[in-house]
């Protein structure tokens, strides 16, 4: 599998580049727009379709300003609301996951919503004449389906899922397929470790494109994967696949053999390690025998919540293996990462970086990402939101 670096539409600059402004990173302006231009508008990766195994089984998630309520329905499929009741505005479901019986039924006055978020039942319903059931469901977002994840998009008019999710990633990558090889809708959960980390999603997105830091703070990855250790691998595209160190068997965090390769990967991509970038909030890695995806929760200006899910082929995880070697590696590798994230997040607010920092001349792809982040929030027209927009 050749990958064609994730450049395209970039202009590579030329020589050293500026960083974002320091108050990119902690304004908390500048984050409700985000929020409001960037997460609550695009296609957003929400919860593990597996993680909901039967109808009624539910999560709730924060995207945006928002908490949405993403439940199985009876049909096999998925309901994605706004995690509001119709009523008078009480939070629906309070727990991060769970299940429910039969319907949804809100804990203040017991409004009660099927799974597709019809609102079908209210103590004294029929004694209220003027409400009108069908006008009082819960409020639907955009839904689709992709690599065994539930993304949803809050806004009225989705963007083509085709162009800004796969569309884009695959003009980066040249196509798709290189992912959907790994076949992750069929994989199952053998590990998810939840990151709550003390800084600006922006911080997490640069060093997750950027392997100028692999010499200094990843010991164990550069010990995997050698040329990490020359800092010039962007890892964000690593299209080429990134070769295993010689000695390695396996991605494991002292090299120790793996498990067997993922049905459908070719002989080509073996010993090779993959990043991507799906932005705004999602990082693959894929190497031979798992899949690593993180999704991050920007929650505010200096703090996001970063989900990661370690997947496995299904026969790997049904027989009890110890995955502990395998998880290591990466989970280390996150810690690094989120402990330099979390370094950097207080210098923001210096007067040293009220200018910004630099990027490297490898880097030009970041220099792309900060180009996209403001094209998004400077499309969009930000008159202050009248109450009740
Ligand atoms: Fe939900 Fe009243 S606010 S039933
Ligand atoms: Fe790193």
């Amino acid at each position: 599998m050749t990958l064609a670096p994730e450049t395209a539409g970039d202009t590579p600059a030329a020589g050293l580049t500026a960083t974002l402004p320091g108050a990119f990173y902690t304004d908390p302006e500048t984050f409700r727009r985000e929020q409001r231009h960037i997460f609550e508008s695009r296609w957003f990766c929400a919860v593990r379709a597996a993680d909901l195994p039967r109808p009624g089984a539910f999560r709730t998630v924060q995207v945006g300003r928002e908490s949405v309520l993403v439940v199985r329905n009876r049909r096999g499929g998925f309901g994605a609301y706004l995690n509001v009741c119709r009523h008078r505005g009480a939070r629906l479901c309070t727990e991060e996951s769970g299940e429910v019986r039969r319907n949804l039924q809100c804990p203040y006055h017991a409004w009660t919503y099927d799974l597709d978020g019809r609102l079908v039942a209210a103590p004294n319903l029929q004694r209220m004449p003027d409400v009108d059931r069908s006008e009082r469901g819960l409020l639907p977002v955009g839904l689709r389906e992709w690599l065994g994840y539930v993304w949803v998009c809050l806004a009225d008019e989705p963007p083509s899922f085709e162009e800004t999710v796969t569309g884009a990633v695959g003009e980066r990558l040249g196509g798709v397929e290189a992912i959907e090889r790994y076949g992750m809708a069929g994989l199952d959960l053998g590990r998810r470790v939840t990151y709550d980390v003390r800084a600006n999603w922006k911080l997490i997105v640069e060093n997750f494109m950027e392997c100028y830091h692999c010499a200094t703070i990843h010991p164990e990855l550069t010990d995997m994967i050698p040329e990490f250790a020359d800092g010039y691998a962007a890892q964000y595209y690593v299209g080429h696949g990134a070769a295993f160190a010689e000695e390695a068997e396996g991605f494991t965090v002292d090299g120790s053999g793996g498990f067997a390769r993922i049905a459908g990967i070719e002989e080509s991509q073996d010993r090779r390690y993959y990043a991507i970038t799906i932005r705004p909030q999602v990082f693959l890695n894929l190497v031979p025998d798992h899949v690593i995806v993180h999704r991050m929760f920007p929650l505010a200006a200096d703090r996001t919540v970063v989900e990661c899910d370690w997947l496995y082929a299904p026969e790997v995880v049904a027989s009890g293996a110890d995955l502990s070697r395998s998880v290591e590696l990466f989970h280390r590798v996150n810690t690094q990462d989120f402990a330099a994230c979390e370094r950097t997040q207080p210098a923001m607010d210096s007067r040293a970086y009220r200018a910004g920092g630099v990027l490297v001349p490898s880097e030009h792809h970041i220099a792309g990402f900060h180009r996209w982040v403001i094209r998004l929030l400077s499309e969009a027209p930000d008159a202050p939101e009248p109450p009740g927009s």
